[in-house]
């Protein structure tokens, strides 16, 4: 039966490791690797704009041996010619598997119904699993570990932190979400996690006061306002500014690195100098994608 990457959410704790510890071997030893997806091919399917997935996905596919395909719905007007259905049992009759990135999470859920191949979720407005699983295999490089660090997500509650929550709590790692008031993390999203915890003893702290970042060992920002959000930054700005992460909050919390998916926006939700010091590690989760893609793909397409 195929298995698809919605969400990590119903994936074990078990399995999630082991994916990391693909992701790391991959990383290790990409030739023994190399013809993983020979004579395959993937659809990779965008509605929004994408530099990081887009490029990490066709090179990494490329390094597996496979063939990707790129549709973009927006210039290639897809989106509403017909439906995500026939979409997606079309694509289906030619591809090995999708890669898709949309707005909506239904239509991920329509393309796995309609589709008898592996669906890739490559963000959408709920979820961004392939960002989380780079995120902490780039924390597993940096502290030889995940289990019993604490990561600290400083922003808007949006599709990365709810990844990074069900990831964490899958791999052992304790999660503080600090959000102006107004922009928590989705409650049932957050349950999801919080189940997950309690199966691995990992603590959720969910706070407005960004003093609950205090002690974490990461420090992670993302955009004040995701793809598809058209709230001018005027509009929002001036309550987000208190959560920035800068050197003071590194200074404040003790963190020893900070992570942002990008794209950042410098001196806005993260400083430029941040983003460019010895604490950074956000090209190291940019090259990470590709490597976390790779486990993925082995996975959910190799023989
Ligand atoms: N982090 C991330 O997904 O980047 P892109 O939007 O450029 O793909
Ligand atoms: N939260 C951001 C992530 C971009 C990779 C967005 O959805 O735009």
């Amino acid at each position: 039966m195929k298995q698809d990457l919605l969400t990590f959410a119903s994936w074990s704790p078990e399995e999630v490791k082991s994916l990391l510890e693909l992701a790391v071997t991959i990383k290790q030893t990409p030739t023994a690797y190399n013809q993983v997806l020979a004579g395959k091919s993937i659809v990779a399917l965008f509605e929004k704009p994408s530099l990081r997935t887009r490029v990490s996905f066709d090179i990494g596919i490329n390094k597996l041996g496979g063939h990707m395909v790129y549709l973009d719905a927006q210039s290639g007007k897809l989106a509403g010619r017909e439906d995500n259905v026939d979409t997606a049992a079309n694509l289906a009759c030619w591809a090995d598997a999708i890669v898709a990135r949309v707005f909506s999470h239904e239509t991920l859920e329509q393309f796995s119904s309609a589709a008898n191949i592996p669906v890739i979720n490559a963000l959408c407005d709920k979820y961004h699993p392939c960002q989380g699983l780079a995120d902490y295999l780039t924390m597993f490089e940096a502290f030889g570990k995940t289990e019993g660090l604490t990561m600290a997500y400083i922003g808007d509650g949006n599709n990365v932190t709810h990844s990074l929550l069900i990831v964490g709590a899958l791999l052992g790692c304790h999660q503080v979400v600090v959000t102006p008031a107004g922009h928590e993390a989705d409650p049932s999203i957050v349950s999801q996690a919080q189940d997950i915890a309690a199966q691995t003893g990992v603590k959720i702290v969910q706070s407005n006061d960004i003093d609950a970042a205090i002690g974490a060992d990461v420090l992670y920002a993302d955009t004040w306002l995701s793809m598809g959000d058209d709230t001018p930054l005027e509009a929002i700005k001036d309550k987000f500014m208190p959560y920035q992460v800068n050197e003071a909050l590194m200074e404040k919390t003790g963190a020893k690195y900070v992570m942002h998916c990008q794209p950042a926006h410098r001196d806005l939700e993260i400083t430029g100098s941040l983003i460019d010091s010895d604490k950074s590690l956000l090209m190291q989760e940019a090259e990470n994608r590709m490597h976390a893609q790779n486990a993925i793909l082995t996975k959910l397409l190799g023989s």
